[in-house]
Order: C-alpha cells, then structure tokens, then sequence
C-alpha cells in the first residue's frame, strides 16, 4: 500500500451507528482515517480507548458541536479541531448542528465500532439475554481480557484481536436450547455435549466477518493447557494465547457471578482457585498478570 491514492467521489465504506455514520477513508498499519457525521441534537461521547496510547483527532469539516472540558462546555465550529489520549473519564460531546467530523485514529477503532452496532452486536444482545445468568458477561470477559494483555505486555494488534474475540466468544450461546442454559441442575452428559457446541457455533458465526484469527481464537476459548478442555482437546501451546488470555478472564468472571446451582465466589476464592490450577489448564503467566490487574483495581 505505498503510492499516491486519489479519492475522487468515492463511495465510502461506511456503516451506520445509532443515529450517526462512520466512513472509513483510508487506513495504513493500525492507523484510519474516518469521516464521522452525526446528526444535530445528539448526545455522544467519547470514551476511555481499550488500546494503551491510543490518540483520537477529530477536526470538525461541516456543523458544530459542544463538548464538555471539566464543567465548561465549549463550542466548536467548522475549521475547529480537538483530539484526546489515554483520558480516563468519559468526555461528552453534543451536536447542535448536522455535522461532519474527520476522526484520525492511531489505533484500529473501525471494525470495533462496527461491532457496537451491528448484526453480531444484536445477535449477542439476544444470546446474553437468552442465558439468565450471563448478563453483561461478554463486555466483562472483554474489559478483563484487554487488561491481562496490558499486564502482559503483549502487542497492540493482540489486543485489537483479543477485544473482538473476547467480546464474541460465546455469541454461539444462541443456538443452545434455554432448558439447557439455564437448567438449575447438574447437566447430563447429553445436556453439556450440547453446551460444548457454543465454541465452535461462535466461531462458525465470525468466520469470514473479520480476520480468520479471531474465529480460531474464539473457538479455543474453552481448551485447557493439559488437553481437558474442548472442542478439540488442545495442549499447550497448540492453544493460541489469545485464547489462553480469554479462558483465564472467563472462567473469572463465571467464577464470580452467582449461577443457578451455586452462589457467586470472592475474587479472592477465584484467584486462588485459578492459582492452584496455573500450569495445569490455566497459562501460569496469564493468571498471574490477572492478579496483578485485580491488586491495581483493589479487588485483592
Ligand atoms: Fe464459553
Ligand atoms: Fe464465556
């Protein structure tokens, strides 16, 4: 992709988000340049990044809008340009006119923010609400994941891979009949072979939506480090750490939320519930750098 490129009326990529429309212009490396329109009298935000450095640029090109700098709202007009890195705090922002933004990105948001609104998005909504006990359990396992790989140090297109990953890991739960979702006792073998299913529907249903490696890392997210796990029996290495990371965030989060045959475990008992498994199904380094995230956050 080196050379000149000359868009001249050009039919953007877009897609549609809630009442407003982001266009992908160009991209290089991790690097988009998007156009983002949004009409009047919205409320939006901009929102803490998932990726460690990311720098947002936004340079209004048509409209206006109001954004709000601790508790002075400022108004920003055509030729205007504002731009944050690693906030900590939701900033909002408003439209008071129809308006059109160019939104540079130093980190890959587009198929992110697809994610947020589209046909998976919705298809997810429905499995999380299919399965009582789950609910908001793929946006944590996805917050938790994102975290480990900081701790771990690992690279930015990991993290960009494991966000999606995690965030669709069990989109397969739609097709697993409610009885057994959410059947208050112990699973016949029957019953659980069917649960086992969701891994690789979930990964059948990425496939060909983004990169081939986010339906593989999906479909791992239940395999163990001794081959226990399923649905192929991986071992070691022969499970991605992409998965690896995903497992260990996700066996956390049920660990810590109340299901229908047991009631919620403490961070502290599922930590130490992982530890004593590290090296065996869990990835020693991975539930390690977990409970490093959890000290940082005071849940240890
Ligand atoms: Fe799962
Ligand atoms: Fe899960």
């Amino acid at each position: 992709m080196d050379g000149l490129f000359i868009c001249k009326d050009k039919k953007y990529i877009d897609q549609v988000i809630g009442t407003s429309t982001l266009s992908l212009l160009a991209k290089k490396d991790n690097f988009e340049v998007m156009l983002y329109e949004i009409k009047a009298d919205r409320p939006n935000s901009i929102t803490p990044g998932d990726f460690p450095d990311l720098m947002e640029f936004y340079y209004i090109a048509e409209g206006a809008i109001e954004i709000e700098d601790g508790s002075t709202l400022v108004k920003l007009e055509k030729g205007d340009y504002f731009y944050v890195s690693n906030i900590k705090e939701t900033v909002p922002v408003k439209t008071i006119e129809d308006t059109k933004m160019l939104y540079i990105s130093s980190q890959p948001v587009y198929n992110l923010l697809y994610t947020y609104s589209g046909e998976l998005r919705s298809l997810l909504d429905k499995s999380e609400q299919k399965d009582l006990y789950t609910h908001n359990h793929s946006n944590r396992v996805q917050v938790l994941s994102v975290k480990i790989v900081h701790k771990l140090g690992l690279s930015s297109e990991m993290n960009y891979n494991i966000a999606l990953a995690s965030l669709f890991h069990d989109i397969g739960k739609f097709f697993i009949p409610d009885e057994i979702l959410n059947k208050p006792t112990r699973l016949s073998d029957e019953e659980f072979n069917y649960i086992k299913m969701h891994s690789t529907y979930s990964s059948e249903l990425l496939k060909g939506k983004f990169i081939d490696d986010i339906a593989h890392i999906v479909e791992e997210h239940h395999e163990r480090l001794d081959g226990s796990g399923y649905p192929k029996g991986l071992k070691g290495n022969q499970i991605r750490i992409e998965a690896r990371i995903i497992g260990v965030a996700d066996s956390y989060d049920a660990m810590t939320t109340d299901r229908a045959y047991r009631s919620a475990m403490t961070p502290k008992e599922a930590i130490e519930e992982l530890k004593s498994l590290a090296g065996k199904t869990y990835d020693k380094d991975v539930v390690f750098a977990l409970e490093k995230v959890l000290i940082d956050e005071g849940a240890l």
